[in-house]
C-alpha cells in the first residue's frame, strides 16, 4: 500500500483555490492513500463565528468532498482532509476520509485547540476504523495528538495507519507521534501546513515537518519546514498488526486494564 502527505500553503478564506491548488500538486498521483492538511480548503485562524459560518460545508452536499471525491476516483486515490464542517446549526473541525472507491467517512476532531473552542462544537463520536485497500485507516485531528488515548482506541479499535491531518503550531507533536507510533504498534502519517497565517492581530506560523512513521518509530520520510511537499512510501499495513514487543511482550495482552481505572475519573 502506498501512503503519503501533502504538506500544503493554503490561502485563509480563499476555498476553491486551495482546493484547486491541492488538486493540481495531486494530478500525477496514483494508487495511494494520501493526507493533507487540517482545513487545508479553509485556511485556520479563524476571527469570528460568522467567518465560520461562511466558510464551513456540509459533508453531503460540500464543494471541497465532491471535488476531492472526483480526483480520488479518477486517481485511484484515498484522501484524507479536514475542513470545517456546519451540521445542524454546529460547526466542527472535521477529517474526511473519501475512497477510490467513492465512499466518504467523516470524524469531528475530539479535542479542539487554544482559540478553535470559540467557534467549533467538539467531536463526541466513536473513533472508527475504515477498511481501505489493504490498510484499516482511523482519523484524528492535529491536537487529538496531546491525548494518547485518541491513538491507543484507535489501535484497540484495529487501525494499523493513523491519518493525522494538522496544522501544527507548537514544537512536540512530530516527536510525539513517533511515540504514538512506537506504543501502538501503528503507522502514523501527520500531515502538516506551512506558513505564517496573519488575520488582524491575530498570527500563527506553522511548523511543517509533516511525516510518516512506522510500527517501530522510524521516520519513512519527512518534509521540510517552508516548502509544499508530497511524498509517498510503499508500507506493508499488516506489520503493524503484530503487536509482539519481545518474545515475552505483546503490546495489547500486556496492558493492565484494571490498573488503569483512574483513567475514568475526572481530575481533583
Ligand atoms: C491544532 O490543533 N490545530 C494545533
Amino acid at each position: 500500500m502506498n501512503v503519503g502527505f501533502l504538506q500544503l500553503k493554503p490561502k485563509f478564506g480563499a476555498v476553491k483555490e486551495n482546493v484547486r491548488a491541492a488538486k493540481s500538486l495531486l494530478k500525477n498521483m496514483t494508487d495511494a492513500t494520501v493526507v493533507l492538511p487540517e482545513l487545508f480548503n479553509t485556511g485556520y485562524l479563524f476571527r469570528s463565528k460568522d467567518e465560520v459560518e461562511r466558510l464551513a460545508e456540509s459533508v453531503k452536499s460540500s464543494y471541497t468532498v465532491g471535488e476531492m471525491k472526483k480526483v480520488a476516483q479518477q486517481q485511484k486515490l484515498n484522501l484524507v482532509f479536514g475542513i470545517a464542517e456546519k451540521k445542524s446549526r454546529k460547526f466542527y473541525n472535521t477529517s474526511i476520509l473519501v475512497t477510490s472507491k467513492g465512499k466518504v467517512f467523516s470524524y469531528q476532531k475530539a479535542h479542539l485547540f487554544d482559540r478553535e473552542k470559540l467557534f467549533f462544537t467538539a467531536g463526541t463520536g466513536a473513533f472508527a476504523v475504515h477498511s481501505v485497500d489493504d490498510g484499516k485507516i482511523g482519523m484524528m485531528v492535529c491536537f487529538d495528538w496531546f491525548f494518547p488515548e485518541v491513538a491507543r482506541i484507535l489501535a484497540l479499535n484495529g487501525a494499523n495507519v493513523i491519518c493525522h491531518p494538522s496544522n501544527l503550531v507548537l514544537p512536540w507533536c512530530q516527536d510525539a507521534m513517533r511515540t504514538r507510533s512506537v506504543e501502538n504498534r501503528v503507522f502514523s502519517i501527520t500531515a502538516n501546513r506551512i506558513g505564517t497565517e496573519k488575520r488582524g492581530n491575530l498570527s500563527l506560523t506553522f511548523t511543517g515537518h509533516s511525516q510518516i512513521v512506522d510500527p517501530k518509530g522510524e521516520v519513512l520520510a519527512k518534509g521540510g519546514e517552508r516548502s509544499e511537499s508530497l511524498k509517498v512510501v510503499e508500507i506493508n499495513p499488516a506489520d503493524a498488526d503484530d503487536k509482539t514487543v519481545t518474545p515475552n511482550n505483546d503490546l495489547f495482552k500486556d496492558r493492565k486494564v484494571a490498573l488503569y481505572k483512574p483513567l475514568l475519573r475526572k481530575p481533583g
